[in-house]
């Protein structure tokens, strides 16, 4: 690869494009291998630039001509992709022909087949892969597409807006017209051909129009649409009724392919989803398959105005499309399911995902300064913590707050590509409220790390709390941040008491305490005795929090915390202390492991509190990830984690058996027959993390066996394979066999039988995924498929994928580089563990720098993968 196409692009350098698009007329001659494209655009200089210069990738040029003059060759260059176009004049027409082969591109950004269908990934930047045109989200365009096809193999035509015309043409093909009343950037645009099934519905907006809804899928699989449907349905009165935004066109399509990088696109009035992010039944998908699909069909809808009629000025600013949006489809899901349950998860995410991201090499501001290639920075930054930034927002200002500035920033910027400042400035106007300090959140990388101490006099309770921030790479030096922080307080008794700050009058039961300083003291009087303090609460702000809390202190919020959130967090916490004390003491050989007891006594108590919601009691039984401890140390002790976490689960299994029994029994007959609703996957929750536990004892595989066979639906299914996976009982291979030849035929179940080998705690597992390479359904060609065997192994099998001996990074690291040509994005993505080396032991941390500088040393190495291996790799 040439060094230029590594270059860095940068914040600072933005400069707007000094050319005006005033239309683009577009028409396609599809066919897999050689696809003909024919764009006409209308131009205006609105800058400081005599030649024009267009983007472009891959693309075989056929012709250019300027007003209707072919151009001569000297007139023009393609050089790295671009075409330069030399000294045009003020206005312009410029026609440009080229080709390219769907059929070939693997890469899956572009236009691409999937299928035997044709389909587009424009973002973030494809759509210079179909023709040439300043692929920049800025530049924005009204759209006219006109797409030609074999009628028989592809009778269904799409692209954005409303279809204006469409008819027949000679030798069987015939065609549609499509225009888009909006002015939309090229990353929106998007085309869909072929022979599909349609599900319609219609919704009424709340201004009284009517809207037809179609879903498009592969013939066969219209049953598996309907809770899609019904998704976007309430997706759309949801935004009505929370944030005032209407659908603005009559059309809105949706399409499910298989071949797709993400989880969905959300295409001006043409989403195109992973058909995984569609299609559902009972007999094929598990609940938090359901709960996906209801957030992702809502995050990409929430995107028609966040994100589309509002778009980003640049790529830096994508966290105010998406960490906006996902700030949207979490509050939704909020809605629809236990908000407390569904806070959970979020952290859950975050820590799994964020935070190992903000504390190593690849950690980055949710505003990135810098990039080598856009696709690597869909990152959990961008999304969940600029989700969080979002939520703190509404946080200090309050929903209504909240809703001005929202309302500000639309009016304001509507049919514009906008900034994170812009959106703050908007928050800030609207509220007259500062947020000068805060906005460090977009700038600032790392997680911050809040400590807090207490002291007791005199009925005067002081909480010192401290923040900081460790360097990241290239932030040396770090700000205190502006954030929420609510805090309550409890008596020994479990009881709340009153918070009320020194000099106040008024107080509560909870309080939002703004931090703004590296020390703060507060001082809360009035009270009795000496608090248990409950911090966080609803993790307001997305930080690592270190308390001095006794185990007692944690068994008491465990019980009573009256924040839901923090009851499961101090239970977390808990495990967590006893965890690292257990790892410290197998390591130094020491007997002095911690008693568990009272722990899983606590834990016991929660689990057979009728009084809770059953979906929270799940969430309560589940332990700390073995990846959540690891980043709890300075070396990872990888053997001894996953140990001390396998004792815990046996005592807790050996303490509760009875509980656990009863739990299953009843829970599962609450559930009653399968519906995927919040309170039914709740109760299958609950049933299953019990069964996991009585699982631990092979005594009980003919349980999991007889759930496995008498499941009416995927999750209780799944939940007795996932026993059985782990046992080494006959039934185990029995039961992934027949498995495997009930659901061969069909792609997203089969993904769920390669996971479940991928994620096997057997000494032989690299060896299970070196054969299973080989079989006739894995396919380095889809993208699910990949994830399903080797992102489920690199990213949630640790002790498989940190096998001592480096088998698991050479495994994954073969796979990258065979990505490389493949699927750059994919290969990239793949790659992101192996930057974890810092903190592994010296064995382990030498075999993996060997693995990142093969990587390094091989040749032609996509620009996405160079950016992540090198930075990865930096000491
Ligand atoms: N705009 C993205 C999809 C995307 C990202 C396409 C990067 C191409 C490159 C879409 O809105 C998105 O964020 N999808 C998420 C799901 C969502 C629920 C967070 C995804 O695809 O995982
Ligand atoms: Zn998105």
């Amino acid at each position: 690869m040439k060094t230029d196409e590594r270059r860095v692009i940068r914040l600072s350098e933005y400069a707007p494009y000094p050319f005006r698009v005033d239309s683009l007329d577009l028409v396609f001659d599809l066919d897999p291998a050689k696809t003909r494209v024919h764009s006409t655009l209308a131009l205006t200089r609105s800058g400081h630039a005599d030649d024009l210069v267009l983007d472009g990738d891959d693309l075989t040029l056929v012709s250019v001509s300027l007003d209707g003059k072919e151009l001569p060759a000297d007139r023009y260059s393609t050089d790295g992709g671009s075409l330069t176009v030399r000294d045009v004049p003020d206005r312009l027409t410029l026609e440009v022909v080229t080709e390219i082969a769907p059929a070939d591109n693997t890469k899956l950004e572009g236009l691409y087949v999937s299928d035997g269908m044709f389909c587009t990934q424009c973002e973030a930047e494809g759509f210079r892969r179909i023709t040439y045109f300043p692929d920049r989200p800025d530049v924005m365009t009204r759209y006219k597409v006109t797409l030609r096809a074999d009628k028989a193999a592809y009778p269904v035509l799409l692209s954005n807006g409303n279809r204006v015309d469409q008819g027949k043409l000679k030798d069987g093909r015939h065609y549609a017209v499509w225009e888009d009343p909006f002015n939309k950037p090229s990353y929106l645009f998007a085309l869909v051909a072929g022979d599909l099934e349609r599900v319609h519905d219609t919704f009424r907006t709340r201004s009284g129009r009517d809207i037809e809804l179609n879903i498009w899928v592969e013939h066969g699989n219209g049953p598996r649409c309907a809770f899609a449907m019904q998704s976007l349905k309430k997706a759309m009165t949801w935004d009505e009724e929370v944030y005032g935004l209407e659908y603005d066109l009559d059309l809105f399509n949706v399409v499910a392919v298989s071949a797709f990088n993400m989880g969905a696109m959300e295409n001006k009035s043409l989403n195109i989803f992973n058909a995984k992010a569609i299609l559902a039944d009972p007999d094929t998908a598990t609940d938090a398959e359901y709960e996906y699909i209801e957030a992702v069909v809502a995050h990409e809808y929430f995107h028609n105005w966040t994100g589309n009629r509002i778009t980003c000025r640049d790529w830096f600013q994508l966290s105010l499309k998406e960490g906006l949006t996902v700030f949207r489809d979490q509050q939704f899901s909020a809605d629809m399911r236990s908000a407390p349950v569904e806070r959970i998860n979020q952290v859950r995410t975050l820590r799994a995902r964020q935070f190992p991201e903000d504390g190593g090499p690849l950690a980055h501001p949710v505003r990135p300064d810098s990039y080598i290639e856009i696709n690597n920075f869909y990152t959990a930054t961008v999304y969940d913590k600029g989700a969080e930034v979002i939520r703190m927002m509404h946080r200090l200002l309050g929903a209504d707050g909240y809703r001005k500035g929202i309302d500000l920033y639309v009016a304001r910027h509507d049919g514009t590509a906008a900034t994170c400042d812009d959106f703050v400035a908007a928050m800030q106007d609207a509220n007259r409220r500062d947020l000068l300090q805060f906005k460090r959140w977009y700038s600032q990388a790392g997680t911050p790390q809040v400590e807090v101490s207490d002291h007791f006099a005199d009925g005067v309770y002081s909480l010192t709390i401290r923040q900081h921030t460790d360097p990241t790479p290239g932030q040396p030096d770090k700000q205190p941040l502006h954030m929420p922080f609510e805090i309550g307080l409890l008596g020994r008794d479990g009881a709340s008491l009153p918070v009320r700050l020194e000099g106040e009058v008024a107080y509560t039961d909870s309080r939002v305490l703004e931090l703004r300083e590296a020390e703060h003291t507060f001082r809360f009087v009035g009270l009795p005795e000496k608090p248990v303090p409950s911090l966080n609460r609803g993790f307001t702000a997305p930080i690592r929090l270190k308390t001095a809390h006794s185990a007692a202190d944690r068994a008491l919020l465990m019980a009573h915390d009256p924040d839901t959130f923090a009851r499961w967090e101090a239970g977390q916490q808990y495990a967590t202390d006893l965890l690292l004390a257990a790892v410290a003491a197998r390591a130094d050989g020491s007997n002095s492991a911690p008693d568990t007891a009272e722990f899983v006594a606590a834990l016991g108590q929660c689990a057979a509190d009728d009084s809770l919601d059953p979906a929270f009691r799940a969430q309560v039984l589940a332990l700390p990830s073995e990846d959540y401890l690891a980043e709890q140390m300075a070396v990872i002790d990888v053997e001894g984690i996953h140990a001390a976490r396998e004792a815990l689960r046996r005592d807790i299994a050996a303490a509760h058996g009875d509980l656990f029994r009863s739990l299953r029994d009843t829970h599962r007959a609450a559930a009653g027959p399968f519906a995927p609703t919040a309170e039914g996957a709740g109760h299958r929750a609950l049933a299953n993390a019990a069964l996991a536990y009585l699982g631990l004892d092979p005594a009980n595989a003919d349980l999991a066996a007889e759930q496995y066979r008498t499941a009416d639906n995927m999750t209780d299914a799944m939940a007795a394979l996932r026993v059985l996976n782990d046992l080494e009982v006959p039934q185990r291979v029995a039961t992934l066999e027949h498995f495997h030849d009930r659901f061969k035929d069909d792609p997203l179940v089969l993904d769920k039988w390669f996971s479940l080998q991928a994620l096997s705690q057997r000494p032989d597992v690299l060896d299970r995924l070196r054969e299973l390479l080989a079989h006739p359904a894995f396919s380095m060609r889809n993208p699910n498929r990949v994830r399903a065997l080797i992102g489920a192994f690199a990213n949630s099998n640790p002790i498989g994928f940190h096998a001592a001996d480096g088998r698991g990074y050479a495994f994954l690291v073969d796979r990258v580089l065979e990505l490389n040509t493949l699927n750059p994005l994919i290969g990239a993505r793949l790659l992101q563990p192996m930057g974890r080396w810092r903190r592994m032991d010296d064995t382990r941390k030498a075999l993996m720098k060997q693995e990142l500088d093969r990587v390094l040393a091989a040749p032609d190495l996509a620009r996405d993968i160079y950016e992540i291996a090198s930075k990865a790799r930096a000491e």
